[in-house]
């Protein structure tokens, strides 16, 4: 057990001396898909520290051979073909190790132990399931692989409901501090969503106008047109509240809804998120009968070609009931935000990829305009992914005799207005933990106060027992989804 908390100096600089990455999963999906190839492009960029190993943890008994061929074969495929360069791709294997280990087994953590570098910093990335996490913790502490600047990071989702992730919190908490704890949401690392602070909080237009009674709406999307693939084993035992709703969306709400942090430091920002999750207003039985839509999606097309029904995907049980689409509505209780509808959807399967935050403002108190069209007057569009834009939406006449209006876009390319690079989220993600970073991360009580507000909407279609509604891979899901825009008198963009 770590007794003392880690100065600042150990909880937040780079590792002077060498380092050790220890993937638990670290022949796994996400490993293979995110991980590695980041870790790639940071060496590549020259942002790893020299001495710098990774080690690659799994169940597999390979020997040095068969796991750099895997990691020729799976892993390149992830990296943008422009950025593999010989002898940089020759010397980052060079870093990397394998180590064959059963993270439930206590006696394979001798051979972890004889792999890591004498007197390294260690930071152990756990991208396994959770289930897993506190016995691999335990295991590290009782092989003594832990110290006081070590730090772990804990890979999402960091349970299934509000109970199993205070265990998993507590559990952690036994052998890593806080200051030592990385909850990875990999949307807090994608450039885009850093900008939404900036914008908010790095301009002054936008501030005085950022709450009510100016705003009448917020509408975020994070719409993805991939189903459910080869991940069924884990989707259809989580669904779409969980794997996207509770963290990624819920952060994003958190960046826009805030009040402005009195800084960057990593507590000043997570106590106004976690105020922002404290605000949500609880949804009752009722509210999530009439506020929330679960959708599951049926045969239809995706970018063109066939798809097949989600209960038609492979390891999908054939009488799944689980949705892979929410919307709903949610309010924040304060002063900022009284009485503003919130609109949150996201899902498999849907018309297109596309992330987007929507501030729907004021409509005009009165017009003078005959002929100004009935849709939202003034909008700003933020368009996180696929492409990086912020639009703002106004009014404008048409040319013409007569005073007709139309709206226009003042549009902020972002992507052309800067030619560096852009990091992947994991790769920012991962050298803000080796720097020692938190800012990005979750703490533990934003974490559980967003599992106290979804696990509500969990229980309440428990208690109501319908089944999802359907919708046609390819669309933008359930009627049901509009009708609740409706009701406010709004609805969502690509309908208005
Ligand atoms: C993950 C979810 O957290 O995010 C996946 O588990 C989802 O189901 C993915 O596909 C989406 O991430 P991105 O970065 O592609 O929008």
């Amino acid at each position: 057990m770590v007794t003392s908390s880690p100065t600042a100096a150990a909880a937040s600089s780079t590792p002077p001396g060498p380092l050790d990455l220890v993937i638990f999963g670290g022949a796994g999906d996400l490993s293979v898909r995110k991980l590695l190839p980041a870790l790639y492009m940071a060496h590549l960029h020259h942002n790893l520290p020299e001495a710098t190993r990774i080690l690659a943890l799994g169940r597999q008994d390979w020997d040095r051979g068969t796991f750099t061929a895997f990691i020729d074969d799976k892993v390149r495929g992830f990296i943008e073909p422009e950025a593999l360069e010989d002898a940089a791709w020759t010397a980052f294997k060079d870093r990397l190790a394998y180590v064959c280990l059963d993270a439930t087994q206590p006696g394979d953590f001798a051979a972890l132990g004889a792999a890591l570098q004498n007197g390294s910093d260690r930071v152990y990335y756990l991208a396994t399931a959770p289930t897993l996490f506190t016995g691999i913790c335990a295991h590290l502490a009782s092989a003594n692989l832990i110290d006081a600047r070590s730090r772990v990071v804990l890979e999402k989702p960091l349970g299934h409901d509000l109970a199993s992730a205070r265990q998993i919190n507590e559990e952690v908490g036994r052998h890593f501090t806080e200051a030592q704890t990385f909850r990875i949401d990999h949307y807090l690392g994608k450039e885009t969503v850093q900008n939404l602070m900036v914008l908010r909080f790095g301009n002054t237009i936008f501030e005085p106008l950022w709450r009510s009674p100016f705003i009448k709406s917020v509408q975020i999307t994070v719409a993805e047109s991939v189903g459910v693939g080869s991940r069924a084993g884990f989707y259809d035992g989580t669904g779409a509240l969980r794997d996207m709703l509770q963290n990624h969306l819920l952060q994003l709400l958190c960046i826009v809804a805030m009040e402005p942090p009195v800084s960057l430091d990593p507590d000043a920002v997570r106590d106004e998120k976690l105020k922002v999750l404290r605000s949500l207003r609880p949804l009752t039985v009722a509210d999530v009968a009439r506020d929330t839509v679960r959708g599951q999606y049926t045969a239809g097309s995706a970018n063109g070609d066939k798809a097949v029904g989600y209960l038609q995907e492979d390891n999908v049980p054939p009488d799944s009931t689980t949705e892979t689409f929410v919307a709903l509505r949610a309010h924040i209780n304060n002063w900022r935000w009284a009485n503003i509808p919130i609109f949150l959807r996201t899902g498999k399967r849907m018309a297109e990829r596309r992330s987007e935050i929507v501030i729907e403002f004021a409509d005009l108190p009165y017009t003078i305009f005959p002929d100004a069209p009935r849709q939202p007057v003034n909008r700003l569009m933020i368009r996180l992914q696929p492409e990086e834009h912020v639009q703002l939406q106004m009014m404008a006449k048409e040319p013409g005799s007569g005073m007709r209006l139309r709206p226009v876009s003042l549009n902020l390319d972002l992507e052309s207005a800067f030619s560096a690079r852009r990091a992947e989220a994991y790769e920012r993600l991962l050298m803000d933990v080796i720097k020692g970073r938190l800012t990005h991360f979750m703490r533990r009580d934003e974490l559980e106060a967003a599992w106290t507000w979804v696990e509500p909407i969990l229980d309440g279609w428990k208690n109501l027992n319908e089944k999802p509604k359907a919708y046609t891979a390819g669309s933008w899901g359930p009627a049901a989804s509009s009708a609740l825009m409706a009701r406010e008198n709004s609805a969502w963009v690509e309908e208005s």
